[in-house]
């Protein structure tokens, strides 16, 4: 189900992100990363150059309409990230773990990230935390997988945090962050997304870690990126985050679409006839129509 990787078909991989790392400043470009869903928009993106493809928990609020990302279940990611996998030839697939589902015991969490690399096609799971994630990022990476870690505002900690907030902003928490980040690079995670952290902490960390540095909420000095992509399209109810650029507005071209199709029903004027089937030339000699017949174009 997974493609083979070939970095010399461009194929973005787990040691090709880690290389990008070690490029001198000047010579390294950003990392591209968005989130996706489902078939089609993993097909645009990858066919647009996004590096790296995360079937993200998020998917719980802007494609599920949970409020939080805590409901979402391993079976919903798994359903999620295989259509991502079928539409991506290029980009790295990155399955986020949910909520859950690595939390009780970590043999329960080799298990259930072994079925998204098996079952799905993933390339790589996310889990959100730092320090406390080391000893299960080390035995999921001695079980082959690939993990990127996720430290900063971790979504799936809403409650413990009260709320989502930006962290990391006293010495103390900023401090934390730092060994946070340093505990999931030496347990082996080959990226860390930083999530809505002060950009100065952000530039620290990215400094200080020998593994790429992926931000959302957390400047410009990550790097790489990543954005929900239902942000950037603009597909989506209630306020903008303040870090998010919205691109362009489907929640405005959808409706508008649609308005007019009823419209077009309304009136009669859809289908017109060009985009109906016809019944085919009578042959000589005319002979009653069967209107049983099956219809053909
Ligand atoms: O679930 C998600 O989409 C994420 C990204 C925002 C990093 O974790």
């Amino acid at each position: 189900m997974s493609v083979p990787p070939r970095s010399s078909d461009g194929k973005i991989t787990v040691p090709s992100l880690l290389n990008r790392k070690s490029l001198r400043p000047e010579d390294a470009t950003k990392i591209t990363c968005l989130t996706a869903y489902d078939y089609p928009t993993a097909r645009l993106l990858d066919e647009a150059g996004v590096e790296v493809l995360l079937v993200g928990d998020s998917l719980g609020m802007v494609i599920l309409g949970h409020e939080t990302t805590l409901p979402v279940t391993v079976e919903e990611m798994l359903h999620h990230t295989r259509a991502v996998r079928k539409a991506t030839r290029r980009a790295l697939v990155v399955a986020d773990m949910p909520f859950g589902s690595y939390h009780a015991d970590i043999a329960e969490a080799v298990r259930n990230a072994v079925r998204f690399v098996k079952e799905a096609g993933a390339e790589a799971v996310k889990v959100e935390g730092g320090e406390r994630r080391l000893e299960l990022i080390a035995r999921l990476i001695e079980s082959e997988i690939p993990v990127m870690g996720h430290v900063g505002l971790t979504p799936q900690s809403l409650h413990a945090m009260g709320g989502f907030k930006v962290q990391g902003k006293t010495p103390d928490a900023a401090e934390q962050l730092v060994r946070d980040a340093r505990a999931v690079e030496a347990a082996g995670a080959f990226a860390i997304v930083l999530e809505g952290i002060p950009r100065e902490l952000a530039a620290l960390v990215t400094r200080e870690l020998r593994i790429p540095t992926i931000g959302i909420g957390a400047g410009p000095d990550c790097d790489g990126q990543i954005l929900v992509l239902h942000d950037l399209i603009g597909l989506r109810f209630g306020p903008q985050p303040k870090f998010a650029r919205q691109y362009t507005n489907l929640n405005e071209i959808i409706s508008s679409a649609v308005r007019e199709y009823c419209s077009d029903v309304r009136r009669g004027s859809f289908p017109s006839d060009a985009e109906s089937y016809h019944m085919p030339e009578p042959r000589s000699p005319r002979r009653e129509i069967n209107i049983d017949v099956e219809l053909t174009d």
